[in-house]
């Protein structure tokens, strides 16, 4: 008998035991890779084998069965000590491990030892942890972090200069003081806003898995926006073309701040990047299925959702689209539009520099409405924002 069917057979023993086949078969389909490593000589690094390996673990080191060498499935250094400390140690290891190919993996990998087989052989336990989801929020939420400073510290740092030069040169100049409190203000202003969007988009995200409760009529909600856009609108020029359903036409379950904010978001990008004396669209459309909320509307477009629905198949949406006739979107950028702080480089947007997080907060706030966000472009030509919701039947 060998070394690898004698484990097996204690394994197979052990599950007995416990009154059936189950033990094994649990640990063949755990989704945590695990295998059972043997060895007897410390100085023969080609003497480690695996002589167990789950179904996970063969997957992942591509090996066949048992028996294997284990130098010839992890050649990291550190897990090979980590095994070792185990084995001749008999003390608990740790290590961390990249799994490479098309989608590299972060693991944290754990080696306890076991008891000593009958034929003398020592045996260590290894669990590998997959920790890459973990790590990629980690990163996100340090990228996060850098990011809002460094957008907070450019307003503050143009702050602290014009302070020093009305406490300098400018002090007894009063046109120069006049015209550098105005910059000021406005630098504050931006400051002041981006904390209001990081708050808020954090207040979305806390209760994203709360469906909400309220009862929204899209119609009045766009004509809120349109009201208060309007006085800028007409100084650029911009006309505002709306067709909108009659009034209680497009009633939503939904959160009445958060959905204004969705139009608000959606209406002001399209105003900000309309050309001067242009038309932007607005329409409100009830009563539509998926499909028809991201059917194809530009010739020669790109498409791209930003967020779909789970569909059981025959929902109903109010959709809320936006269409300008501006620089348009190039391809490459569709996918990033929605992530915070993400803005098109070398865009002209005006005056109006924005914070980059209006729609990171409109994907999290159509999230938790359950609906889906598409965009489609041609540039040089316009952009389309379509945010569809489930309609209240
Ligand atoms: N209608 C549009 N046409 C062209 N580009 C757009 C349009 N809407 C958004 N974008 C691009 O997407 C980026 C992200 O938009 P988003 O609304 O998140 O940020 P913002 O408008 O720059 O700032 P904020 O909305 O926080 O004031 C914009 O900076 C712009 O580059
Ligand atoms: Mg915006």
């Amino acid at each position: 008998m060998s070394l690898a069917e004698t484990s097996l057979a204690q394994i197979a023993a052990a599950a007995a035991d416990r009154g059936g086949p189950g033990f094994a078969a649990v640990v063949e389909s755990l989704p945590d890779p695990v295998l059972v490593i043997s060895a007897r000589d410390a100085l023969d690094l080609a003497d480690r084998r695996i002589i167990f390996a789950n179904l996970a673990a063969r997957e992942l080191l591509r090996i066949q069965g048992e028996g294997v060498s284990l130098v010839s499935a992890i050649r990291h250094p550190r897990v090979l000590e980590a095994v070792d400390e185990s084995l001749f140690g008999r003390m608990p290891g740790e290590a961390a491990y990249e799994s490479g190919g098309a989608q590299e993996r972060f693991w944290r990998i754990l080696t306890r030892p076991l008891p000593e087989a009958p034929d003398g052989a020592l045996l260590a336990l290894l669990v590998m942890r997959d920790e890459t989801d973990s790590r990629r929020n980690e990163r996100m939420r340090a990228d996060f972090l850098a990011n809002a400073s460094h957008e907070l510290r450019t307003p503050l740092a143009s702050l602290t200069g014009f302070i020093e030069t009305l406490r300098g040169h400018a002090k007894d100049d009063a046109a120069a003081r006049e015209r550098f409190l105005g910059v000021m203000a406005a630098q504050a202003h931006r400051m002041a806003r981006l904390i209001d969007d990081l708050m808020s988009l954090s207040r979305i995200e806390l209760n994203e898995h709360i469906a909400p409760e309220g009862r929204v009529d899209m119609v009045v909600t766009v004509l809120d926006v349109l009201d208060a856009l309007t006085p800028i609108a007409a100084e650029r020029g911009v006309t505002l073309q709306a067709k909108l359903p009659p009034r209680g036409a497009a009633m939503m379950v939904g959160d009445r701040d958060q959905l204004l904010q969705v139009a608000q978001n959606l209406i002001d990008n399209g105003l900000k990047y309309s050309p001067n004396d242009g038309v932007l669209e607005i329409e409100v459309i009830t009563d539509a299925a998926a499909d028809a909320a991201i059917a194809p509307r530009m010739a020669g477009g790109v498409r791209l959702s930003l967020l779909s629905p789970d569909l059981a198949g025959g929902e109903r949406f109010v959709i809320l689209r936006v269409t300008d006739h501006g620089p348009g979107i190039a391809r490459e950028h569709l996918p990033r539009l929605s992530e915070r702080f993400y803005r098109v480089q070398g865009q002209k947007s005006g005056e109006r520099l924005g914070t980059g997080l209006g729609l990171a907060i409109v994907k999290h706030i159509i999230n938790r409405h359950r609906g889906g966000l598409a965009i489609e472009s041609v540039e040089g030509q316009g952009a389309i924002f379509t945010a569809y919701l489930p309609q209240l039947s």
